[in-house]
């Protein structure tokens, strides 16, 4: 397995990484078995994987649990493990409290990447549960301190847009990686963030490389998506019901045409979609590693067949072709749950 550097933070991430969202089960993802994380983390460290990545928010900490538990016995030094606090917990004294509880369930005395999960701005803090707004300079210096007792080693942000991004590096603070939605749906960042990040030395870290299964090619249509997975825009409100946010009009005749293009290209040149999807991913100018939610050893051995030989460029172009009306229906925003206007990884420009 490739190992590609983090920006210029000396990290090293291998460029499959393994989603740990899944872990622990609950309401989003549905059950998941232990024994079955154990195998895949085992395997996938046999294979070459070692980016695990999980976040305070994830299933209730249930997430952090699992892969702790996965990951007791195992070479720690093997093994990089990212986390994430959520932005409302991020005041100085209650992030030093929450990086010792994710430590706690990760069963380690160390993260090696440690995220603020979304912007420290009023509208993510909202969706988190509300609450004042941390100071931001306060929140980072906290994070710098942790970083020199040795509790985390770098420092990372996660869904933060140019604006947001500079003020966290105007603290001082080396920020490692960005960890950012990127997939053939999902391509909004390659606009600005994405750049950005390659010029500052920022690595990027991909998450939702199969859009959460639409491009794993298991729902015939999109009537069939599960609820909880319906919430992006690409589709109208009405087909989430109460769970969607964004109250956009939806893009999907455009969703349907894009995937109806991609499985033809993989057909083409004998591939399935997860496999051209994850390999799209692995090739984005500026992606250091790419997150896919594997939960058991079969989806993680298809996926680090996807990872073993390159895309070719030209097929790289007609996937890029395939998917630019879409791209252009989505817009700038790489919030792909708010509308537009509610966009939470710039400051607010809401009218
Ligand atoms: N920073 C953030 O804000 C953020 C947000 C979202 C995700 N993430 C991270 O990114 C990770 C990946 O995203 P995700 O888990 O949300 O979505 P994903 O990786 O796009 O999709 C995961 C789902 O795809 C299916 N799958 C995986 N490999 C497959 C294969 N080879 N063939 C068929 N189906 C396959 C599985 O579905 P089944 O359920 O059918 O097994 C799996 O649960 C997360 O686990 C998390 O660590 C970060």
């Amino acid at each position: 397995m490739e190992q590609r550097q983090c920006g210029t933070s000396g990290l090293s991430l291998s460029a499959l990484g393994m989603g740990c969202w899944a872990f622990g089960g609950g309401d989003y993802w549905g059950e998941q078995s232990q024994a079955d994380v154990d195998r895949t983390v085992r395997r996938a460290l046999d294979l070459g994987i070692n980016y695990f990545d999980s976040a305070e928010a994830y299933n209730e900490g249930h997430s952090e649990e699992s892969l702790g538990k996965a990951i007791a016995g195992l070479p720690r030094d093997k093994i990089v493990v990212g986390t994430k606090i959520s932005p409302n917990n991020t005041a100085s004294d209650v992030l030093v409290e929450h990086c010792e509880a994710s430590l706690r369930r990760l069963g380690t005395d160390y993260v090696d990447l440690y995220m603020v999960h979304w912007p420290i701005e009023p509208h993510a803090i909202g969706h988190f549960g509300g609450g004042e707004c941390p100071n931001v300079e306060d929140a980072f210096a906290a994070l710098m301190k942790l970083r020199e007792q040795g509790k985390i080693c770098h420092i990372g942000v996660s869904n933060f847009g140019v604006e947001f991004l500079e003020q966290a590096r105007a603290t001082g603070a080396e920020i490692a990686a960005n960890e950012l939605p990127y997939n053939l749906l999902c391509r909004a960042i390659e606009r600005e963030i994405l750049p950005h990040c390659r010029n500052a030395g920022v690595g990027v870290i991909g998450y939702m490389a199969l859009l959460q299964g639409l491009l794993a090619d298991i729902y015939p249509t999109l009537d069939d998506v599960l609820l909880w997975q319906r919430r992006t825009r690409h589709f109208s409100p009405e087909r989430a019901g109460e769970l969607c946010r964004h109250g956009e009009a939806g893009a999907e005749a455009e969703t349907d045409e894009a995937l109806a293009a991609i499985r033809a290209v993989g057909a083409e040149h004998g591939m399935t979609m997860p496999e051209i999807a994850v390999k799209w991913a692995l090739a984005g100018e500026g992606i250091t590693s790419v997150l896919v939610g594997a939960r058991n050893e079969q989806e993680l051995e298809a996926n680090l067949r996807a990872a073993s030989d390159p895309l070719d460029p030209a097929v790289i172009e007609k996937l890029n072709t395939a998917t630019a009306a879409l791209m252009e229906k989505m817009g700038p925003s790489f919030d792909y749950y708010e509308h537009t206007d509610n966009d939470r990884t710039r400051p607010a420009r809401r009218p």
